[in-house]
């Protein structure tokens, strides 16, 4: 196997699950990576673990440097069991490793494992030399997870903060100077699915890891590349991302049964264009849920269409909706459309799920009854143009 050195003695000795698709509802068309770190010092330092499918891979990049046995410490930066599960095996290989984790990370780990371990829980601030370098440990709660923490080794420079800044991408490379622009492009899909509904915790992370005034070299994520040339640029995406600004780009997200609403959904991106807005149409079962989220992110609006089902809206929105409420996406106003055949309901449906969620609505609406003649194609347009200019303030 290759050996990926990140300083002189810290190794990247991680897993890469190659066929992973589906990551609990997130789309992962390329894989992912479970990484985990190995510091060789007078006490040698495992940094997380690996999923346990992928103990043995990970055990025979450490076994390339080491003899496993001689692990003295593992930090558990988060329990999550992408990072965790190989600890029990690991744990049962080594012997009596000293466990270092947060104290809701005890408590995480022996609800997950029940399994008697020589824990001891730290801090944030708190130092632990192991001979030539430090770990100093910064706690950062709901950072996704209660128990969740970052690794820093200030004598190299290298923050280890397990899921921030990571990105769901399987490839051969290890850096992400190896792989140019994809890797902002996997971050930003990695932020909006999973971080952004922390983005006000983010914010106050990073202003208090600068104020500690610790320098960074190298940024060691715990999912996919490591960020070693420009470290700077992944915080400060993740600053912007956090602060919720919006390019002036529409969205219509739409799906439909026998074509009305993708008719009223074509005319409707007509409408946007030619009002000079960045616009993309989004068909709900020819798109991720995770990749229109990721999509939202930078969105100023978002059209939603369905047409009526058994009085309601089409199953695939209510899919996108519930996933997209648990994500609490900010400054955004959402317009609806569809189709009916007689009673209607998909829009009444959507429109209460919105206001439920204190989502901005804007009032006017689109509904046409089984299939649009030329008149209501042309208002759909002048509703793209209208909703491109009440999104963007020059209504
Ligand atoms: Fe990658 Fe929260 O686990």
């Amino acid at each position: 196997m290759e050996i990926v050195e990140l300083k002189k003695g810290i190794y990247w000795v991680g897993a890469i699950d190659w066929n992973v698709r589906d990551f609990h509802g997130y789309s992962t068309p390329t894989g992912t990576t479970y990484n985990a770190y190995l510091i060789l010092d007078q006490k040698n330092v495992l940094v997380d673990t690996v999923k346990a499918p992928f103990y043995l891979e990970m055990l025979g990049r450490i076994s390339e440097i080491i003899d496993p046995s001689k692990i003295d410490i593992i930090v558990s930066n988060h329990v999550e069991m992408d990072h965790s599960s190989s600890l029990p095996p690991l744990v049962e290989r080594i012997g009596n490793p000293t466990i270092l984790t947060s104290e809701r990370g005890q408590k995480g780990l022996e609800k997950h494992y029940n399994k008697a371990m020589n824990f001891k829980a730290v801090k944030t601030g708190e130092t632990f030399s192991i001979g030539r370098r430090s770990l100093v440990f910064v706690e950062a709660p709901m950072l996704h997870w209660p128990d969740s923490m970052f690794t820093y080794i200030p004598e190299d420079r290298v923050l280890l903060p397990n899921d921030a800044f990571g990105q769901h991408i399987a490839t051969c490379q290890r850096f992400e100077d190896e792989v140019g622009d994809e890797v902002m492009r996997h971050g930003r899909k990695y932020f909006a699915n999973i971080l952004w509904p922390l983005a006000p915790l983010i914010l106050k992370k990073i202003e208090e890891v600068e104020k500690m005034g610790i320098p960074i070299d190298i940024i060691g994520p715990s999912h996919g590349l490591i960020w070693r040339k420009n470290p700077g640029r992944i915080i400060q995406a993740y600053k912007t991302w956090s602060e919720g600004k919006s390019s002036k780009k529409i969205l219509v997200v739409y799906d439909t049964m026998w074509g009305s609403t993708e008719v009223l959904a074509k005319a409707i991106l007509k409408g946007l264009i030619e009002e000079g807005v960045e616009a993309k149409l989004l068909h709900l079962r020819s798109n991720h849920r995770s990749d229109i989220i990721d999509e939202m992110l930078e969105a100023r609006g978002i059209l939603l269409g369905s047409p009526t089902l058994n009085n309601g809206m089409f199953p695939t929105m209510g899919d996108f909706l519930t996933y997209m409420k648990g994500l609490k996406p900010k400054g955004k106003i959402f317009g609806l459309f569809g189709s009916y055949g007689w009673g209607g309901g998909a829009l009444k449906e959507i429109k209460r799920y919105l206001e439920q969620e204190k989502f901005e609505i804007w009032e006017k609406e689109m509904t046409v009854q089984y299939v649009p003649g030329p008149e209501e194609i042309q208002k759909a347009i002048e509703f793209g143009k209208e909703f491109a200019k009440k999104a963007n303030g020059t209504d």
